[in-house]
């Protein structure tokens, strides 16, 4: 179900060391019914490269068996159409309304969005079949596969040479990054704005954010990293911006031509020594909100989850939970509800039966969206409920 990674996939360099470990783990995003058969486990376990800093996983997963029932949905949350809105500024700041491709488009809503504030023709390709038929269904052309050179050309029969290209937390999921760029480079006029979005390693470790390691994150981003992989291609790194998004994500502006990288964005150091650290921060955050979840359970309190994020599925895992310790997940996505919760079968349900169900403690697993939960969950904490949120701190509200 994996290949074993050789050799890093930014600069090629062979000699990778092995700098974290989870262990065997299931796919984070696999929910299933009861009597659905799951996809399996795989090892999770993260290698440095010293030559250029990518962090990538020690294996490959089969895309098919991560995306063809894929159960990510983009979130329609506050905080992700204001970042909606920050992304558009930014791009309309950098290039002329036009063409728009979206490679991993996933339901359809950011082309929704562009296209509502003046770009198109706009098109998507995502190969989540389930997901290209949502965003069809809202009236988003999608073409239901991978992004690769193959169907790069299918996208350039319909669109032309592209004005702006945008992948939002996708890269970071893609194996092959040498065809990856080379088909981004033949739908590219000199004029094209290419946007790539993606956690920041840089905040990854800074905040001990294990939970975003999942087998679908194949890789995690430096700047210079990305700069080693445009090596040899006509690409080259023209701006970076910083957002909040996730935890920390950066927009990596790309354009067609031969001109040096901005130097001003490749000063950035990151060491094996910073791995060391993540790996300390990240077990003592483990062992934190399992010692506190033992003390809940001694008093006798229930406990829920609040979230089906792969980020839970990372966390239920990493402190061995069952549903011993948490009763159920909630969440609001419905291809999520009814199913259950990877390698710990806890069940999700539906985020609007919190208040009748009443766990004394939530732990909000979806802590990239702290404020707005906390602001939307008002009824539950005036009813006595009280929020866990586990990272980047343990706090409880
Ligand atoms: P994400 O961090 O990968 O976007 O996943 C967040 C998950 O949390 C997703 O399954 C949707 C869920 N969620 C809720 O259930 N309620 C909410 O209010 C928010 C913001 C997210």
């Amino acid at each position: 179900m994996y290949r074993v990674v050789q050799r890093c996939r930014a600069c090629n360099y062979s000699y990778l060391q092995q700098v974290f470990d989870l262990g065997i783990q299931p796919l984070a995003n696999d929910f299933c019914l009861a009597d659905d058969d799951h996809a399996g486990y795989a090892p999770l376990k993260v290698l440095f490269c010293q030559k250029c800093t990518l962090a990538q996983l020690s294996v490959v997963v089969d895309p098919n068996l991560l995306y063809r029932h894929y159960n990510y949905v983009t979130s329609n949350s506050r905080t992700m159409r204001e970042h909606f809105k920050t992304l558009l500024r930014d791009i309309c700041a950098n290039n002329e309304k036009g063409s728009v491709l979206e490679i991993g488009s996933n339901d359809g809503a950011f082309l929704a969005f562009m296209s509502k504030s003046g770009f198109g023709p706009v098109l998507g390709i995502d190969p989540a079949a389930n997901l290209a038929d949502l965003a069809a269904a809202a009236g988003v052309e999608t073409m239901p596969n991978a992004f690769s050179r193959a169907s790069a050309e299918d996208a350039l029969r319909v669109l032309g040479r592209v004005d702006t290209i945008i992948a939002r937390h996708v890269f970071c999921h893609v194996d092959d990054w040498r065809d990856f760029l080379v088909a981004v480079e033949a739908i590219s006029h000199t004029g094209t704005l290419i946007c790539i979005e993606t956690p920041y390693v840089v905040d990854l470790l800074r905040k001990a954010e294990f939970d975003t390691l999942y087998h679908e994150h194949t890789s995690y981003l430096s700047i210079n990293a990305l700069a080693a992989a445009l090596y040899g291609t006509g690409l080259f790194l023209d701006r970076v911006i910083h957002y909040p998004i996730h935890g920390g994500a950066i927009l990596l502006m790309l354009r067609k031509g031969t001109v040096r990288h901005n130097a001003a964005w490749l000063e950035e150091s990151i060491t094996i020594g910073d791995w060391k650290a993540f790996t300390g921060a990240a077990s003592r955050k483990i062992g934190k909100l399992k010692a506190f979840i033992d003390l809940l359970a001694e008093k006798g309190k229930t406990v829920a989850g609040y979230g089906a994020s792969a980020k839970s599925t990372v966390w239920v895992n990493a402190c061995e939970f069952t549903e011993k310790q948490i009763r159920f997940i909630t969440d609001n996505t419905p291809q999520k509800i009814g199913k259950l919760s990877p390698g710990s079968n806890i069940p999700v349900v539906d985020e609007k039966e919190l208040l009748e169900l009443k766990p004394d403690y939530c732990i909000m697993f979806a802590w990239n969206y702290r404020d707005e939960i906390i602001e939307k969950n008002q009824a539950y904490l005036k009813q006595g409920g009280k929020f866990i949120v586990p990272s980047p701190e343990l706090e409880v509200i």
